[in-house]
């Protein structure tokens, strides 16, 4: 074993006799220790390494390790020097070097390698959490971004879609669907008219009545919406999808497109569907004047079991007028 094996590293000595403590001293300085601390009892351990913080303890042969272990790491938190029991690195008696030497190294080198590997682990563990958390921002940023395009398509003001999305997230929350549930209608809802993009300018903004083959094709934009967002691969695409596609059925069964009935329809395009309706009836179009928020609550109850779900339809109405016009606030 060469001279420099434990070079840089320091190391406490505790009990065991003076002279059994200074020849291990002696040892370990040729062996290149840069400081050797002799402890000689339990009760002044800890102020020592506190001073001297060592790599390493070597307890000898009148000292119990475990007790050493228990003064320096009394939490029991895996931290301060490994405590290294003399007698397994050499037989009683015998000199250090050069196999207990040896074996003194693996101890120390190992403890670094599961310092080192903690540190690695810590450090993939908070990549990992940030680039997921990156991807879900990509992703909310992508839809909102796709919103604001669809609104440029839309006879509606810019804030009908945000003002929808606030309304529908407020009516699940109500009606006890869990937070995460709540945020992902939130960000999908302002895209159930995506498809309206896809509908040519003759049609969706041409004032006045649509002829019904014109109708016809404005009923498209629900497809339409759900196929641009179909095998997004995301949890918030999958229920963007499934609002654009039903937010026009109608809970008897007679909407479009696919004439879904009662619990058939996805709870989020139900809720995106009183939503909608409601946002539509207290603003004003270019066909209609605005209507007051209690008629239009009242023609939302009025629809109940008919257009809507009427557990969807409760929750509207427990929310309440301050509620219901609250804008996209959140709450
Ligand atoms: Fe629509
Ligand atoms: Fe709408």
């Amino acid at each position: 074993m060469d001279d420099d094996a434990l070079a840089g590293t320091r190391v406490l000595v505790i009990g065991g006799n003076r002279e059994a403590a200074e020849s291990l001293r002696s040892q370990l300085t040729a062996a290149g220790s840069p400081s050797v601390d002799l402890v000689p009892s339990l009760e002044f351990v800890a102020a020592h390494a506190a001073a001297a913080q060592p790599q390493v303890v070597l307890s000898l042969a009148d000292t119990d390790p475990a007790a050493v272990r228990a003064r320096l790491d009394p939490f029991g938190l895996d931290a301060g020097p490994p405590v290294v029991p003399l007698s397994e690195l050499v037989a009683d008696g015998e000199p250090l070097r050069p196999a207990g030497l040896g074996r003194l190294r693996l101890v120390l080198e190992h403890r670094a390698m599961r310092a080192r590997l903690g540190e690695l682990e810590a450090i993939v563990a908070s990549q990992a959490l940030s680039a997921l958390r990156d991807t879900e921002a990509i992703r909310v940023d992508t839809l909102a971004r796709l919103a604001r395009a669809a609104e440029y398509r839309d006879d509606n003001s810019p804030e009908h879609t945000q003002r929808v999305a606030a309304l529908a997230a407020r009516t699940a929350h109500h009606m006890g669907q869990e937070d995460r549930m709540v945020r992902l209608i939130r960000h999908a809802a302002p895209l159930h008219d995506l498809g309206k993009i896809a509908i040519p300018d003759s049609i969706l903004l041409k004032p006045g009545r649509l002829e019904p083959e014109e109708y016809e094709v404005v009923k498209t934009h629900a497809v339409l919406g759900a196929r641009v967002l179909a095998d997004g691969g995301s949890e918030v695409l999958g229920v963007a999808e499934q609002i654009a596609r039903s937010h026009h059925e109608r809970w008897e069964g007679d909407g479009y497109p696919d004439g879904l009935a009662g619990e058939r329809i996805p709870l989020v395009a139900r809720l995106v569907g009183v939503a909608d309706v409601f946002d539509v009836l207290v603003h004003e179009r270019p066909y209609k004047e605005a209507w007051t928020v209690e008629d239009a609550a009242r023609e939302i109850r009025s629809g109940a079991a008919t257009q809507f779900d009427p557990a969807v339809v409760a929750a509207f109405d427990a929310l309440g007028a301050g509620s219901w016009i609250a804008g996209i606030a959140p709450g």
